[in-house]
């Protein structure tokens, strides 16, 4: 057994394990790839102040997201098809999350349903909504999150069309995957995976086969988002949304001020400020270079979350810092479950939660609701000078 001592470890683990179908699908960004390389990479720019001779008995990561306890505030992202990482890996994250004290957020697009994940947890997770064309579908979807008690709906904002990833058109990504030549000579290589995923019936959106009246084909993701989902979500419609679910809301997709302060006039519970991982618009900003301006615009008016490129505990810190009050990690957590189950997927938590706690100590501070920008070295010129 590897000694596993980052989230590159797993990287690697996962790589050797899964369908190149499916890691391609979670290691892409769209078109040139520029924004999920920089959501990375900006974070090396931002450097910390070592302090000493501070008292670091007692410290703790827990605090609240969106009013609820977390043991550090990092949650798990949405992530579509994470039970074609994995078998059952909905389930099997939702379980890692829960043991682990942080929220775990079930995708629209997700392999195990909601009902599915609902009878596998004891606590109430997220739900994450695509807003479809098909309203009766939507209100259907709404209505199962609430008996399913999730406790927190999360409105993806920023995917009413699909961004073009060339990878998956080239391998052709499907729910189950179609077996083609080259599809089936690298599933040869990939039995371990094999073996689980034939010992699990779901092999498909669970969410939406047999709920989505119509659907002619959900296996192929890129000509069902554009058959399916709405184009014309506008804020008007998250109104809507709002009142129809009743309950705390997470607003996802926020890269601009301009739209932050919109989403705070919507009364969001919570923003994510987020790219999509990279995964939509390619040309734009780094979601840790856009959060300043956006903590600036409406820091007192909504609670701000982050994602997008956080690889380990010290990103973590360093979003904390910049005034975000919680983070999700997408990729991470995927590249634990794809290497090693429900097990990965604590790893790569334990990891993160060690980083975020040893580096907060060694910046001086006991409890992540202290921390701010003092602790850190940013550069003058980090949210850059655009015209
Ligand atoms: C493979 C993959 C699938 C994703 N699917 C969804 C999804 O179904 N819904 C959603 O709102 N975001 C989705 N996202 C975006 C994540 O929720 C999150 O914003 C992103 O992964 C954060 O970046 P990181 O992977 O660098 O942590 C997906 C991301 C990846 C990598």
């Amino acid at each position: 057994m590897p000694v596993i001592t980052t989230i590159e470890d797993l990287r690697r683990i996962y790589v050797r394990r899964v369908p190149r179908m499916f890691y391609d699908y979670c290691e892409s960004g769209s078109w040139t790839e520029q924004t999920f390389r920089d959501n990375i990479s900006d974070f090396a720019e931002i450097r910390l102040r070592q302090r000493v001779a501070v008292d670091m008995e007692g410290r703790s990561t827990a605090t609240r997201m969106v009013g609820q306890d977390v043991a550090m505030p990092v949650a798990l992202a949405p992530v579509g098809l994470t039970g074609m990482q994995s078998a059952d890996g909905e389930i099997k994250a939702a379980r890692a999350a829960e043991k682990f004290g942080v929220p775990f957020t079930l995708s629209t697009m997700s392999i195990c349903s909601i009902e599915d994940v609902a009878a596998h947890t004891t606590k109430p997770f997220w739900f994450q909504l695509y807003v479809m064309r098909d309203e009766e579908f939507v209100a259907g979807i709404i209505q199962r999150a609430k008996d399913a008690r999730c406790s927190a709906l999360v409105l993806t904002l920023d995917l009413q069309i699909l961004g073009q990833r060339h990878k998956d058109l080239k391998n052709g990504l499907s729910a189950p995957p179609k077996m083609t030549i080259p599809t089936m000579l690298n599933l040869s290589t990939k039995w371990g995976w094999g073996l689980e995923m034939l010992g699990t019936k779901r092999r498909q959106f669970g969410n939406i086969v047999g709920h989505a009246k119509g659907v002619s084909d959900v296996s192929s993701l890129s000509d069902w988002t554009a058959e399916q989902f709405d184009p014309s979500l506008d804020w008007d419609k998250v109104r809507r949304l709002k009142e129809q679910w009743g309950g705390k809301l997470i607003l996802k997709g926020i890269l601009d001020a301009e739209d932050a302060r919109r989403a705070a006039d919507v009364g969001a519970d919570a923003i994510v400020v987020s790219n999509h991982g990279g995964r939509q618009l390619d040309g734009a900003l780094s979601s840790i270079r856009a959060l300043p301006s956006i903590v600036r615009a409406v820091g007192d008016r909504v609670e701000i979350h982050v994602d997008g490129g956080i690889r380990s505990g010290q990103d973590v810190l360093k979003a904390l810092a910049l005034g975000a009050k919680g983070t999700y990690i997408g990729r991470a957590f995927v590249y634990g479950l794809g290497a090693m189950g429900e097990a990965g997927v604590t790893r790569a938590l334990e990891m993160i939660h060690k980083e975020l706690d040893t580096t907060m100590a060694l910046c001086g501070r006991k409890s992540v609701e202290t921390l701010d920008r003092g602790i850190l070295l940013v550069p003058e010129d980090f949210e850059g000078k655009w015209a």
